[in-house]
């Protein structure tokens, strides 16, 4: 693209119509994202590693009993989770489409974990888990079509009483990011690209829908060049998590304020656990 190009852009695209989520499984992508993981200055791709003590502990204790599980970390990143799971005793694999994490997860695996370099919509989940788990508001983002997929894989993958973890974005969280003002940075080398650029960033929110999107302009500051990358994020009411979880097949669907068992969600998350 030019930047020309940009004064005809649609003013309000539909939901997914420009692109299904940030380039995640883009090798270059993959490699800035990393950093920002492993970043301890924020909590934007993965939790800073104490949260994420927390939210681990919380699942060992809560959610497994303290008893030694297989457990399916879905959408793992570099695997952050399923490397202290598996610490604590958890036979753990993890899936994620993003080269650069699962690099890093498999270098960093404890001898009780493995990794897939795949996509979740396509990628056999494998059988006999007692708890799958898709963490960080990643679930929102899959098309409501891929997110039902998904649950009923994570579904045929558990043992009988397993159960699927869902960390999901509130919608509140997406009616409000996708009701922010439109804003812009530059940068000389960030996680869009590795050379000076300058990002436009707008956001939209489709109330018939329920969809919160965010359209990135990417501009090359020295050539001009113009990249466009889009997110879409499907708002749920409880209600139709509940109608999901049933409708692949769960027996039971519970809400939990957060993944540390605490009611305050600074971060616009809930958590839903299903019992298959
Ligand atoms: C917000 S990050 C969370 C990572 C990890 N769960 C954590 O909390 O540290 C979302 C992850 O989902 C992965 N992901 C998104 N779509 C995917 C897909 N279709 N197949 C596999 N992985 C996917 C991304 O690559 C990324 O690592």
């Amino acid at each position: 693209m030019r930047l020309l190009d940009l004064l005809h852009r649609d003013p309000e695209p539909r939901p997914w119509a420009e692109g299904e989520k940030i380039p995640w499984d883009d090798p270059d992508f993959s490699r800035r994202m990393l950093k920002e993981h492993l970043s301890q200055r924020h909590d934007a791709a993965s939790r800073r590693t104490p949260l994420i003590k927390k939210h681990v502990a919380w699942i060992h204790e809560h959610l497994l009993g303290g008893q030694p599980s297989r457990v399916l970390d879905l959408g793992c990143g570099p695997g952050l989770y399923s490397a202290r799971l598996a610490t604590l005793g958890h036979a753990c694999r993890g899936i994620d489409f993003a080269p650069a994490s699962i690099e890093y997860a498999v270098k960093h695996a404890p001898e009780a974990c493995s990794y897939t370099l795949g996509d979740l919509r396509t990628t056999d989940f494998g059988s006999g888990y007692g708890l799958a788990m898709l963490i960080f508001g990643e679930f929102n983002v899959f098309k409501p079509a891929d997110a039902r997929l998904i649950l009923r894989k994570a579904f045929e993958a558990l043992d009988p009483g397993g159960k699927l973890l869902l960390e999901v974005s509130t919608i509140d969280a997406l009616y409000e990011s996708g009701n922010q003002p439109a804003t812009w940075y530059t940068a000389k080398n960030e996680l869009f690209a590795d050379a000076p650029h300058l990002c436009l960033m707008e956001s939209f929110w489709d109330d018939e829908q329920h969809v919160a999107t965010e359209r990135y302009y990417i501009v090359d500051l020295t050539s001009g060049e113009v990249t466009r990358y889009a997110s879409s994020s499907q708002a749920y009411e409880r209600e139709e998590f509940v109608a999901m979880g049933r409708q692949a097949g769960f027996r039971e669907v519970t809400f939990y304020p957060s993944l540390t068992g605490s009611a305050s969600t600074p971060d616009g998350m809930i958590v839903i656990v299903m019992q298959k």
